[in-house]
Order: structure tokens, then C-alpha cells, then sequence
């Protein structure tokens, strides 16, 4: 059992590995580059979202291969961290929302691994996007470590790479939606189907649109999760100290329609 870090805007370094190195994993959707390394005698798996310095856009990544990768080398939970903007005045930026469920607006991104023929097809539960375990055991360090944290929200993931207009975030907002940003959709999508527990810090980063009336960029965005880089690392690495290896949650099963992914981890 390994942990993995699915690194965000602005998280590109693991930091605090002790014996880092970098892998390439090669993957039948193309090559994943990740760090690997210990935490306390714990191997963790580092891979920045958007590449080592944000040269990928959120609808251009791969994020089969990436997912594949994580996989393959033996992660079996999964922490992601993600910038966002807030849709409620009481979600306030510089806070960081444990996300609970979704709503998906993204249009052009291959959102599974089974694409029929030979790998058969799956149509995966999606009543509990995020593995509520996972989710849990870490609301629970957060609430140890004294962390102020929000403990469910709304993910909606619109395609970008542009950001939204105020009607949008209106619209958003009836909807149900709490925070926006990018990336969460297909990799949520992904992690269930390759049965690891998946789950996302979003950090919020700036009011959306309309909310906030000053025009957005991105580097406000990278400059708040700048800001944010010690509470959020604080509450990844205690949540890699303190959680548990066993798993009692249903994501191992999620897959199980199918059989296995046909995923060989490495010494299995
Ligand atoms: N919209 C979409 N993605 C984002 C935002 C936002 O306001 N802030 C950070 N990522």
C-alpha cells in the first residue's frame, strides 16, 4: 500500500521525502513522469497534475495515464489538491473545502478506461464520487492538527481552460454548486474505476466570477495557493502518518462488474 499525492496549481514538489526519485511509468495512453520516495518509512508517490512548472492545461492532461501510473506503482489511496474558486461568500479563500460530490461540465475528455471490445464496459457508481472513508479519516486530522476545514462541498468542474463568466457562476450557484475549478473530472472518474480511494483538497483560491467583482488571473491563483503551502502539506503528511493501510470502504469493488483493470501492481 502506498499513498499518492496528486499535486495541483501551485503544488509542483513533494517536499519532505526522504530518498526522492523521479520515475517514468509507461502506460497504454502514453508515459506518467512522478516522484517516489518515504515519509516516515512510508513510500509515497508525488505527481504535479499540470507537469513540473504548469506547462499543461486542465483539458489537455492525461489524466488516464496518470491514473494508470498510480496505479500500476501501488498507490491505493489518494490525495489530490486542487486550486478553486468559491461560489458562497461563507466559503472564503485561504480555506480548504473537503468536496463531497460533484457536478461535471467539462466536454472533451475521455472519462474511462473501458472503452469497450476487450475491456468491456463499465458504467461505475458515482453516488459517492470521493471515497467517503478516506474523506473522513482526514476530516478527522484536520480536526487533531486543529486545521480549520470545511467538511463537505460541491465540486463543479467546467472544462476551462478559461475561467467562467458571472452567469455561469450564477448558474452554478442555483445548481447547488459550492467551489469551481478544472481538474477533478475525469480524475475522480478515473481513480474509482481503478478502485483506489480518492479524495480532494480544494483550496479555495479567490472568489469566482461575479462574486468577486475584480477581474481573475492566474497568478492570484498561484499566489494564494502559495500562501496556503504549510497548511496544506501539514495536513497531507499527518493524514500520510496517521491513516491506516487497511481499506473498509466499497472502492476496492468499484471496478468489480468487470473483473480487475487488468492493472498488474508491481510485486503482486
Ligand atoms: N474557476 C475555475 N478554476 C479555478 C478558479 C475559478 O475561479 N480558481 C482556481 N481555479
Amino acid at each position: 500500500m502506498k499513498f499518492g499525492i496528486i499535486g495541483g496549481t501551485g503544488f509542483y514538489e513533494p517536499g519532505l521525502l526522504d530518498e526522492e526519485r523521479e520515475l517514468t511509468v509507461k502506460t497504454p495512453y502514453g508515459a506518467a513522469t512522478l516522484k517516489v520516495g518515504l515519509y516516515q518509512g512510508k513510500e509515497v508517490i508525488f505527481l504535479p497534475r499540470h507537469g513540473k512548472s504548469h506547462m499543461i492545461p486542465p483539458h489537455l492532461i492525461n489524466y488516464r495515464a496518470n491514473i494508470w501510473a498510480l496505479r500500476e506503482i501501488g498507490a491505493t489511496k489518494v490525495i489530490a489538491t486542487a486550486a478553486v474558486g468559491s461560489l458562497q461568500e461563507d466559503l472564503r479563500p485561504g480555506e480548504i473545502v473537503l468536496v463531497d460530490q460533484l457536478l461535471d461540465f467539462t466536454k472533451s475528455r475521455p472519462q474511462t478506461f473501458f472503452e469497450g471490445g476487450g475491456a468491456g464496459v463499465l458504467h461505475v457508481d458515482m453516488t459517492s464520487p470521493y471515497c467517503p472513508s478516506l474523506h473522513e479519516d482526514i476530516y478527522q486530522v484536520a480536526r487533531r492538527i486543529q486545521l480549520h476545514v470545511h467538511r463537505t462541498g460541491t465540486y463543479v468542474c467546467t472544462e476551462g481552460p478559461r475561467y467562467e463568466t458571472p452567469a455561469e457562476i450564477r448558474m452554478f450557484r442555483m445548481l447547488g454548486g459550492d467551489v469551481v475549478g478544472m481538474t477533478s473530472v475525469p480524475e475522480v472518474v478515473l481513480a474509482r474505476e481503478a478502485t483506489l480511494c480518492y479524495a480532494t483538497l480544494a483550496l479555495i483560491t479567490n472568489y469566482a466570477a461575479g462574486i468577486s467583482l475584480r477581474p481573475l488571473s492566474h497568478q492570484e491563483v498561484v499566489e494564494a495557493t502559495n500562501r496556503a503551502q504549510h497548511a496544506m502539506r501539514k495536513l497531507i503528511f499527518t493524514s500520510i502518518e496517521q491513516i491506516k493501510e487497511e481499506r473498509s470502504c466499497s472502492c476496492p469493488q468499484a471496478a468489480k462488474e468487470l473483473g480487475s483493470l487488468g492493472i498488474k501492481e508491481k510485486g503482486e
